[in-house]
């Protein structure tokens, strides 16, 4: 039997604020100021005084208290505030009794221009500059908008009232209920109390804005976009209409506020899209409205799952949330898993679980290397807590949540989650809460495999022996590097088909319990089947081969798995990575277009890998070779009425062979080009993009000189955001240079500038890197406080040179805080394995390429 591994017990040195003083209630005036990015707020906090106190602590960042006072105390407190830690304490010279109590605090605060706290996005009309007021409080930023208790486990109510522009649009997690004229075109509006709450879910938004809804199951729901924007946002108010009577059922709990927004925000950030405020997602535009003009199917798809994964939230994230950032995954692994789930429901035809898989397949890539950690893992400070929304978070998340299901049934799985969400509603929990009510709710109990998979780093590695009476099934621990990383031990439920789908074996497999699984001669069993499970398989070779050849006959599903596992099993070194180009030679224009694309994928990243090495231009060729046949079936033009996913196809295949310099595709890309300067009309947005992806990767000097002048002249915000990054993608290196040195201009919409620099470290990471640290003041400047720590490492993450290493950690010792450091750990760990797949894996290749290309 293994260990028993049990919850993580809570970090006893957790940097909180002191128990003994909660807040019931915020009633909240906010007055911004637009034109100064500067607001006047006013709040009253009801107390609960647990035990007579001398002092009341509680968060507060960027904030200038001008009055505090407790009605009834006729003292006046003495305030301090602790900017390293973000709290002010209120300190009272004789103590402050148990029981009710009111805060009165009147304060000023700054309105930044990066999504953190209370923040402007600006943007152009055809009447001159606009700007529009959002706020983002997660992880931690409720502070910088109002003196709070920003916990997730410290739930209160709020009342929120707003002195705004009349003529503007003021919104807030619940309808505005009263609105009164003042002087000077102002208006106060207030919006109806929100249910108790974390401090992290509160919203507001101001601007010229428009809105539009439908009623659905006495709901409101609205999509609220800038002036002149609703057309585009009708997708997406369809697709939540549809959503939200879905989730209620499957929730078991009625929608819980009165209307729900869904608000638009023009501009970006380096690392979310949207935001699950309760009753008022935030999305950017790009994540939320289609323009025919420029939105491909994909932007379509990730409209419809995104909207899918925040409404999730509404009820698994806001309703119940996590006690604290250590079990994050509970809502983001959780809304991961159900935007697929959801997203099947109505849309079967996208496949969505095809792309589950991928997830998890990006997930087990960071899994493998140093760095990693468990799903449930202790979080220290605010810093940290930004870090743990990585890919572990998200993408193991929801592959467990998915093993798991698979596990207890779909039906016993529901009614486990109907009953937590019901138990906790309007509280907080830890994920042994989940387990619990899940046991309750399935014959067998999870508890243990839950465990094994939310408690441990790593990725169990389950090898498959024939013999002559049937299948051993053994458990290791699967490494990016074969070695080096302690052996788990993990209890992993083992799925086994015969290659056209029959049933042949499920159970445990673990380090210490082998199985035998008898077969009859001649079965070619394929364990994983379904990819439900959390593991690689690494079969013996004559078994990998009989599989291989098969490969035609297995579900694409299983089609994915084996060229996942392969691909990693030969970068690793526990195969050759031979054994991947083999399946690589399956691509036709006959497979699902959904495992084509991954193919695809795989392709151009084994091209990346090989960037600058004199072997690339023969793997060129051999990704020529291998995709023309596909497209030319796939061709350039959709036939009307075409599966959406050969849409995509045709992208991907266009990217990859530009990639791969295939002279025709790269000059019909310049003739179109060309073509649609002339006619903006003669491309459809799907091939717009893919054109636009092969000029501004091959552009020379004219070419970019192009591209540039239509981001100038572009009037749509999305467009104009999009047009500027590409011209940060080029290879020419002095392109690059150009690139980087509109970054550095206001040119640029503000939180576009760093998205270009990101663009150029694609092909140049350590000229980017250089570039951020010559600019770091810069660049802190246009970046949220909480992802400053990851953006260079970011940078770095896609070196193929380890030399990158040295400047990353000088870089980071310079700017990014000890606590903060886990994102540049992870990226050192990615390049070692970049370089170490260079060095010892590209040769089998060379060598393969030798005998398979021509
Ligand atoms: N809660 C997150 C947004 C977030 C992330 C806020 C990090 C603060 C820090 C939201 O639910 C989310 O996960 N958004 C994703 C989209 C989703 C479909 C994966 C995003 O924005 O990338
Ligand atoms: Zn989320």
């Amino acid at each position: 039997m293994s260990v028993s591994i049990t919850a993580v017990a809570a970090t006893p040195e957790r940097i909180v604020l002191p128990g003994g003083v909660v807040p019931l209630h915020y009633a909240l005036t906010l007055t911004p100021d637009a034109s100064k990015l500067a607001f006047t707020g006013s709040v009253q906090i009801d107390l609960d005084v647990k035990q007579a106190t001398r002092s009341i602590q509680l968060n507060a960042a960027d904030l200038t208290f001008t009055k505090v006072s407790l009605p009834g105390i006729s003292e006046t407190p003495s305030v301090t505030f602790d900017g390293e830690h973000e709290t002010a304490t209120l300190s009272f010279k004789s103590p402050v009794s148990a029981g009710r109590h009111r805060l009165d605090i009147e304060y000023t605060g700054k309105i930044s221009q990066h999504a953190a706290g209370f923040f402007a996005l600006d943007y152009d009309t055809a009447s001159g500059k606009q700007r529009a007021l959002f706020t983002q409080l997660e992880n931690s930023d409720a502070r910088r908008v109002l003196p709070c208790w920003d916990e997730p486990g410290i739930k209160a109510s709020f009342t929120l009232t707003a002195v705004v522009p009349a003529a503007e649009m003021a919104l807030s997690n619940t309808p505005a209920v009263k609105t009164t004229p003042l002087a000077g075109g102002l208006a106060r509006v207030e919006f109806a109390p929100t249910p108790k709450m974390s401090s992290y879910l509160l919203f507001f938004g101001l601007g010229d804005f428009e809105r539009i809804s439908k009623k659905v199951d006495g709901v409101d729901v609205g999509v609220v976009v800038k002036r002149g924007d609703a057309d585009k946002a009708k997708f997406v108010l369809d697709a939540a209409v549809q959503l939200l009577p879905w989730y209620e059922d499957y929730f078991g709990v009625k929608y819980p506020l009165a209307k729900l927004d869904l608000v638009g925000g023009p501009g970006q950030s380096q690392f979310f899209g949207a935001m699950e405020n309760w009753g008022a997602i935030f999305s950017f535009e790009r994540a939320l409205i289609l323009d025919p003009k420029i939105s491909t199917e994909e932007d379509l798809r990730r409209v419809y799952i995104i909207t899918a994964h925040e409404m999730a939230h509404q009820w698994f994230g806001d309703l119940v949330t996590m006690e604290w950032w250590d079990d994050l995954w509970l809502n983001e692994g959780f809304a991961s898993w159900m935007e697929y789930k959801a997203t099947d429901h109505f849309h079967p035809e996208w496949k969505p679980w095809l792309d589950s898989v991928s997830a998890k397949e990006n997930a087990m890539r960071l899994d493998a290397r140093d760095g990693s950690h468990p799903i449930v893992t202790p979080i220290y400070d605010v810093l940290q807590a930004s870090q743990a929304f990585d890919s572990i978070t998200y993408s193991k998340g929801q592959a467990i949540v998915r093993m798991l299901e698979a596990y207890v049934g779909e039906d016993a799985f529901r009614q486990g989650v109907r009953a937590y969400i019901k138990a906790h509603a309007y509280g907080n929990t830890v994920t042994d809460d989940l387990w619990r009510e899940l046991d309750k709710a399935s014959k067998e109990s999870i508890t243990q495999v839950a465990h094994d998979f939310t408690l441990q780093a790593g990725i169990p590695l389950v090898q498959a022996d024939c013999n002559e009476t049937g299948l051993r099934l053994t458990q290791a621990r699967f490494t990016a590097d074969g070695a080096g990383q302690p052996a788990g031990n993990w209890h992993v439920p083992v799925n086994i088909a015969s290659v056209d789908g029959t049933p042949l074996w499920h159970g445990f497999v673990s380090a210490d319990k082998p199985v035998d699984v008898p077969l009859k001669s001649g079965v070619v069993p394929l364990v994983n089947a379904g990819q439900g499970g959390y593991y690689r398989v690494l079969y013996d070779g004559p078994s990998f081969g009989r599989l291989a050849a098969r490969f035609e006959d297995l579900s694409p599903t299983d089609q994915l798995g084996l060229l996942n596992d392969s691909q990693a099993l030969g970068y690793a070194g526990y195969e050759s990575l031979t054994d991947f180009l083999q399946l690589t030679r399956h691509a036709s224009a006959n497979l699902d277009p959904m495992v084509t694309r991954t193919l695809v994928d795989q392709l151009e990243e084994l091209d990346s890998l090989y960037e600058g090495l004199p072997g690339q231009a023969a793997f060129k060729a051999y990704g020529r070779k291998t995709l023309a046949p596909v497209f030319a079936k796939v061709g350039w033009d959709g036939k009307p009425g075409e599966d959406q996913n050969i849409t995509l196809l045709r992208s991907d295949l266009l990217g990859a062979l530009g990639k791969f310099n295939d002279p025709d595709v790269v000059k019909e890309a310049h003739a179109r080009f060309a073509k649609y300067l002339k006619d903006p009309a003669s491309l459809n947005a799907d091939l717009r993009q893919a054109v636009l992806d092969i000029v501004a990767d091959h552009a020379d000097a004219a070419t970019w000189d192009q591209l540039h002048a239509l981001a100038q002249a572009a009037t749509s915000n999305l467009e104009k955001r999009q047009l500027y990054v590409y011209l940060g993608s080029a290879h020419d290196p002095a392109l690059v240079q150009k690139a980087l040195a509109l970054s550095l201009t206001e040119e640029v919409p503000t939180t576009t500038r760093p998205a270009i620099l990101a663009a150029t470290s694609n092909y140049y990471p350590e000229l980017a890197l250089d570039f951020l640290s010559a600019h770091e003041k810069l660049f802190e400047s246009l970046i949220e406080p909480a992802s400053r720590n990851r953006f260079g490492p970011r940078l770095a993450a896609s070196a193929r040179d380890t030399a990158i290493i040295a400047k990353l950690r000088t870089y980071a010792e310079r700017n990014i805080p000890e606590s903060a450091r886990s994102d540049v750990t992870k990226a050192e760990a990615a390049i070692t394995e970049n370089a170490r797949i260079r060095e010892k894996r590209l040769p089998q290749v060379d060598a393969w390429l030798k005998t398979h290309a021509g």
